[in-house]
């Protein structure tokens, strides 16, 4: 099969590449901006007979988008490029709208025209907002967006979803909850605290620290999105859920007890504005209808992401350096409580 795969110099997109290399001879076009966030390095291990093509530009660009499809005729376009976490979209929404606005309609409208048999959405469940319990959110649930990255990603979702309705493009959907594991930038919870624990830093605990998020493995949400494309139908949503909530203090204690860390590291600050305070999703779609399981169990997850951080302190520094710093002081600055 021939890939089409956006954003994949991210995290989970790197992952998703990793993955087909590794499973399948797919033939791997890979479109990617670049930005703070995307790294070639997250592609280094990929054997020399992979067929992968990066192309360096931006999904806004309607031309390099409709020459990059003309000259694959992809099977499927798996699109995860997006501006990604939410306290950069709180502190400067532009590139939020864009990428995952624009950057989406763009590529929609690329499809459309050149007639792409298979567009997958990657999305998330934060589109749902934030979940009183016991309730838990299936695909019907409403969307209610509460950060700039939510609300472009939802849009984005409706925009996606729109394609299929009016022009039979089939599109799918999927939703996944917190994602973690190797080569995720520094700036999300998981690789944020393993990273300043190891350098004996302040672990920066938003508010009370009890606010509940559902964690999935990369490599499950991975697998999840190939079953998505084998087995889902065309105009439907996937939720994509790890099945292990936690409050982020508790996550935040395995990390230190495993780098064997004191819990006087934590630093309470001020809480993020609109801070969902818990994400809860049934998967039950997905797996009654492709029998995909998220396969990780979150403490053996969790070993071996600190145990890579641990192993790969170069790209750590090279990551936090630069435009990381100027972020870290925007949004951590003067925020201790
Ligand atoms: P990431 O921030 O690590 O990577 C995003 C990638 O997109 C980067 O390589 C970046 O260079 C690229 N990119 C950004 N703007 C671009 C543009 N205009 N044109 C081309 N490339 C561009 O993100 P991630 O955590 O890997 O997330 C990937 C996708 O999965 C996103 O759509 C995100 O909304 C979704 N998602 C993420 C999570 C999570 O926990 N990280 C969970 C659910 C869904
Ligand atoms: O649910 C899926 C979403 O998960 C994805 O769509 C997003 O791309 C991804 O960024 C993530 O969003 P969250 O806001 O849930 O993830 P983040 O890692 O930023 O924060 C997780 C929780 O930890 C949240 O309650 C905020 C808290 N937190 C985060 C950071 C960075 C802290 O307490 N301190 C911090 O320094």
């Amino acid at each position: 099969m021939r890939f089409l795969v956006t954003g994949g110099a991210g995290f989970i997109g790197s992952a998703f590449v990793r993955m087909l290399a590794k499973s399948t001879n797919a033939e791997i076009v890979n479109l990617d901006k670049l930005t703070y966030a995307g790294n070639l390095e997250n592609l280094a291990s990929l054997p020399a007979h992979v067929k992968h093509r990066f192309v360096h530009g931006d999904i806004c660009d309607a031309k390099l988008v409709e020459s990059t499809i003309e000259q694959l005729r992809p099977d499927v376009i798996v699109h995860f490029a997006a501006e990604s976490h939410v306290d950069r979209s709180i502190l400067s929404p532009d590139a939020f709208f864009e990428t995952n606005l624009r950057g989406t309609l763009t590529l929609l409208e690329g499809a459309r025209k050149l007639k792409v048999p298979r567009f997958l959405h990657v999305s998330t469940d934060e589109v749902y907002g934030s979940i009183e319990p016991p309730h838990e959110a299936d695909e019907n649930y409403p969307l209610r967006a509460s950060s700039p990255y939510s609300a472009s990603k939802a849009g984005s979702d409706l925009l996606a979803l729109s394609y299929f309705v009016t022009y039979k493009l089939p599109v799918t959907v999927t939703r996944a909850s917190n994602n973690y594991g190797p080569y995720q930038f520094p700036e999300k919870l998981i690789p944020l605290m393993i990273s300043n624990a190891i350098e004996d830093k302040p672990l920066p605990i938003y508010g009370d620290g009890m606010q509940i998020r559902d964690w999935l493995y990369v490599d499950d949400h991975c697998r999840a999105i190939m079953a998505a494309i084998e087995k889902g139908g065309p105009g439907e949503i996937y939720n994509i859920g790890g099945s292990r909530a936690l409050p982020n203090v508790d996550v935040v204690r395995k990390i230190l007890a495993a780098l064997d860390k004191p819990e006087s590291l934590m630093q309470t600050v001020k809480d993020r504005p609109g801070h969902d305070r818990r994400y809860a999703l049934s998967s039950e779609k997905l797996m009654r209808e492709t029998g995909w399981r998220a396969e990780m169990p979150f403490e053996e997850g969790l070993k071996e992401t600190i145990a890579w951080y641990r192993s790969n302190g170069d790209w750590v520094s090279r990551v936090k350096s630069g435009e990381y710093l100027h972020y870290y002081e925007r949004n951590y600055g003067g925020r201790a409580v």
